[in-house]
């Protein structure tokens, strides 16, 4: 582990010496290997002290093949989320993201890195995880990158975030549910834009186990009882209910392949952009998706119950308003 020089003048020679080993390592030709002709957001030689400081890159800057993987999915989500977070920078001159089961930071801090060293954007983001020993590290490495002033690191879950004011919210492998955990906080807070790549929610895969167990029949019941058909369908099944829910929410949604699948089998991008009114057939289609595959549903549906319910409210008392003026 990186030990974190507590001395500013020593850690700016330090990042100033091992920027210029980067630069001599990282040659057009090695970096083309690396990427191919693709562009990344953050190539290793323009990044090298943020790599370093999330442990990517080695002390001789070279990049181990098993941190590729996570060095490829941090671009890819932050080059993904680009044109939407450009979308946010018009609209406020200082952006505010949270990150939702941030761990140790990765895109929390590539984020930061790259709003401070490529955009030139006043923009912060918050970092959450419930595991306190991650957020001790994230900060360490907040501190080695010199982006402790741009990101603020917290202990707490999800589920209990107190935050205002946050443009946009972000979640990359929150496991299980939180990452339903996550896009409900987003509803909540009125958030703008709303991007997770979902983890391993095994909520629908539980359910549907169990009407196997009681012999239920019906079209699916395969699935329901081969352990990796389920797992894999109940996957699928999973993001398309949480695109169905957040169109009934109002935004507009896209799922998409953030990564090739040689890099994580985890590799959907959810994106949502809050757009316009909460949508009845969205909602609809959410309900005849659960009903069609068994009848579960997903943690957030029961999240967002109340705040549809009070989005709806305020629609009909906002338009009654209307017409009686
Ligand atoms: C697979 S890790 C991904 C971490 C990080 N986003 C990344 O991509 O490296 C999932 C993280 O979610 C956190 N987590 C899971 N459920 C959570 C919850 N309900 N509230 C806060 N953090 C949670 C875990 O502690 C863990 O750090």
């Amino acid at each position: 582990m990186l030990p974190l020089v507590t001395d500013p003048r020593t850690r700016a020679r330090w990042a100033e010496e091992y920027s210029a080993r980067a630069r001599a390592y990282w040659t057009e030709e090695r970096t083309k290997q690396l990427v191919g002709d693709k562009l990344p957001i953050m190539r290793p030689a323009d990044a090298a002290v943020l790599l370093r400081a999330l442990g990517l890159l080695r002390d001789d800057a070279s990049l181990p093949p098993d941190r590729a993987r996570k060095y490829f999915q941090i671009n890819h989500m932050v080059a993904l989320l680009l044109p939407a977070l450009r979308e946010l920078r018009a609209r406020h001159p200082r952006v505010r993201l949270l990150d939702a089961g941030c761990g140790r930071s990765y895109l929390t801090l590539l984020i930061a890195w790259c709003a401070r060293h490529v955009w030139n954007w006043e923009l912060e983001v918050i970092g959450v995880d419930r595991n306190p020993d991650l957020i001790a590290e994230a900060r360490r490495r907040a501190e080695i990158a010199g982006l402790d002033e741009a990101v603020r690191l917290e202990v707490g879950t999800v589920e209990a975030v107190d935050a205002r004011d946050v443009h946009g919210v972000v979640a990359l492998h929150a496991c299980d549910t939180a990452t339903c955990d996550a896009l409900a906080l987003g509803v909540s807070l009125g958030a703008e834009l709303l991007a997770v790549a979902p983890c391993c929610q095994a909520e629908l895969a539980r359910g549907w186990s169990a009407l196997a167990e009681r012999g239920t029949s019906g079209p699916f019941s395969t699935i329901w009882g081969t352990p990796h058909l389920r797992r894999e369908t109940a996957a699928d099944v999973t993001d398309a209910m949480r695109t169905a829910l957040l169109r009934a929410a109002g935004y507009d949604v896209l799922a998409m392949e953030f990564v090739p699948s040689e890099h994580t089998r985890k590799n959907t991008l959810i994106r949502a952009i809050r757009r316009g009114a909460p949508s009845d057939a969205a909602r609809t289609e959410y309900e005849a998706l659960r009903v069609a595959t068994g009848g579960v549903g997903i943690r957030l549906a029961e999240r967002l119950r109340g705040q549809l319910h009070d989005a709806e409210v305020y629609e009909r008392s906002s338009g009654r308003r209307e017409h009686e003026q």
